[in-house]
């Protein structure tokens, strides 16, 4: 070959590892740890795909990847993170990607229905009970979880977490100035936030976009049924066209009256935002944003305050992050030494007193945890436990978009009768009522 040929293949050899280098790098947002790695393409990476990006949750990665990157320095961690809460974005952008056989190595999955009614029932992932045994997981994994990630005896991801859904943040000055009391039951919140109104308080409860509108009905139907008839959605033992759920829907249409009129408009962290800032008296959300109010640099007790939602003490309304390992996995091994640090108690004690989670571990360190954590690590382990709708518990993908429908609808018509019908319809096109 002459030394000209010679030259030209060389530069286009250049050109197509610098294109693929190039791709490798628009799906992941570097972090600060990532160590200096191979290009894409290299056997050595691992491609980690979840939705924490914003305020409060991207630190609680980077402080789990941390632990990776120091114990294995070889691997480069690609963080495919997709911004928007609870998934709505990322969840889409994985369904594509799966459908198109091009798979992370490794993605954040809900315990529960969202993992056994959608991934492991269209074959998209893995077993992990090898990695279980390995690691002596379920001598530490608690046992209530274990069955809501497994499927005939097959365990299908590694939880990381555990969150809790039905918290009431407050602005305890707000309360304080008004005199009012922090509410344990649905009347008594109403009551409150009649007092904060005529008081001046323009937003008594603040609400952000669409999904944080069902995280606050999920958290209403419980604190109105109770968790027995809760549970009882589920399983078909509760009739969704019946007058608990109807009295359910009362509540959150009255509910809804006292929030903000540009809830469409805000994040999670917007509306939680709000509480801390003292433009709001109150705000249902997980625990999550516990880790913002820390990033935010609030003080427990003094800048928030937290109860369970009113008519929900005593009960855990649960969720939790998990990771899998996908089938295909582009970087199998990699994908389990990411593994084996998300199961690990280093891994979990690093990302939960950032995330504002408690460990999914029983043997996590207690002093790692601020006040809120440590009564939530009471409350999991005394309370009565149910599952999350919108975090993935307790109905699997097409229930809960078709739940998700209905209260669109409902959230501009406000139409209770049509609303109670559509939840009814929708058990019996996907639930258990089929
Ligand atoms: C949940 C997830 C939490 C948190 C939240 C807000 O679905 O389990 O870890 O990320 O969404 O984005």
């Amino acid at each position: 070959m002459s030394h000209k040929k010679l030259w030209s293949l060389l530069a286009l050899l250049t050109l197509v590892v610098t294109l693929l280098a190039a791709c490798g790098g628009s799906k992941a947002t570097p972090a600060p740890e990532q160590t200096q790695a191979p290009a894409s393409g290299d056997k050595n990476e691992v491609e980690v795909f979840s939705w924490w990006t914003g305020g409060g949750e991207a630190a609680g990665l980077q402080a789990m990847i941390k632990v990776f990157n120091q114990k294995y320095p070889d691997i480069k961690f690609i963080n495919a993170a997709v911004a928007g809460g609870a998934g709505t974005n990322a969840r889409a952008v994985l369904a594509a990607r799966l459908q198109a056989g091009d798979p992370p190595d490794s993605w954040q999955g809900h315990a529960g229905q969202e993992l056994i009614g959608t991934y492991v029932a269209a074959g998209q992932i893995e077993p992990l009970n090898f990695l279980y045994e390995k690691n002596g997981w379920l001598k530490v994994m608690p046992e209530k979880l274990i069955p809501l990630i497994s499927k005939d005896g097959k365990i299908y991801s590694v939880p990381v977490n555990i969150h809790r859904a039905n918290v009431l943040w407050y602005n305890p000055k707000i309360l304080k100035d008004n005199n009012v009391e922090v509410p344990t039951t649905i009347d008594e919140w109403f009551a409150a936030m009649d007092k904060l109104k005529a008081a001046g308080v323009e937003t008594p409860l603040a609400m952000g976009e669409q999904w944080t509108a069902m995280h606050l009905f999920e958290t209403v139907l419980l604190g109105t049924l109770g968790p027995d008839a809760y549970n009882g959605l589920w399983d078909g033992t509760t009739a969704w066209d019946g007058p608990e759920v109807h009295q359910a829907l009362v509540n959150y249409d009255k509910l809804l009256t006292y929030t903000n009129s540009d809830a469409t408009s805000l994040t999670w962290q917007d509306a939680s935002q709000l509480v801390v800032e003292g433009k709001a008296a109150f705000n249902v959300m997980g625990d999550w944003a516990e880790g913002y109010f820390q990033e935010l640099g609030k003080t427990p007790k003094v800048d928030y305050g937290w109860a369970p939602v009113p008519g929900t003490g005593g009960t855990f309304q649960f969720l939790s992050d998990s990771f899998v390992l996908a089938k295909g996995a582009p970087h199998r091994d990699a994908a389990i030494a990411w593994l084996t640090v998300a199961g690990s108690k280093e891994g979990q004690d690093a990302f939960n007193p950032v995330k504002g989670s408690i460990p999914a571990r029983s043997d996590g360190d207690r002093s790692l945890y601020d006040e809120y954590l440590k009564s939530a690590m009471d409350d999991w382990a005394s309370n009565t436990l149910v599952g999350s709708l919108t975090h993935g518990v307790v109905a699997n993908d097409s229930w809960k978009s078709e739940i998700d429908t209905a209260i669109g609808l409902y959230l501009s018509s406000h139409d209770i009768d049509q609303f109670q019908s559509a939840l009814a319809t929708a058990c019996k096109d996907s639930g258990p009522c089929q």
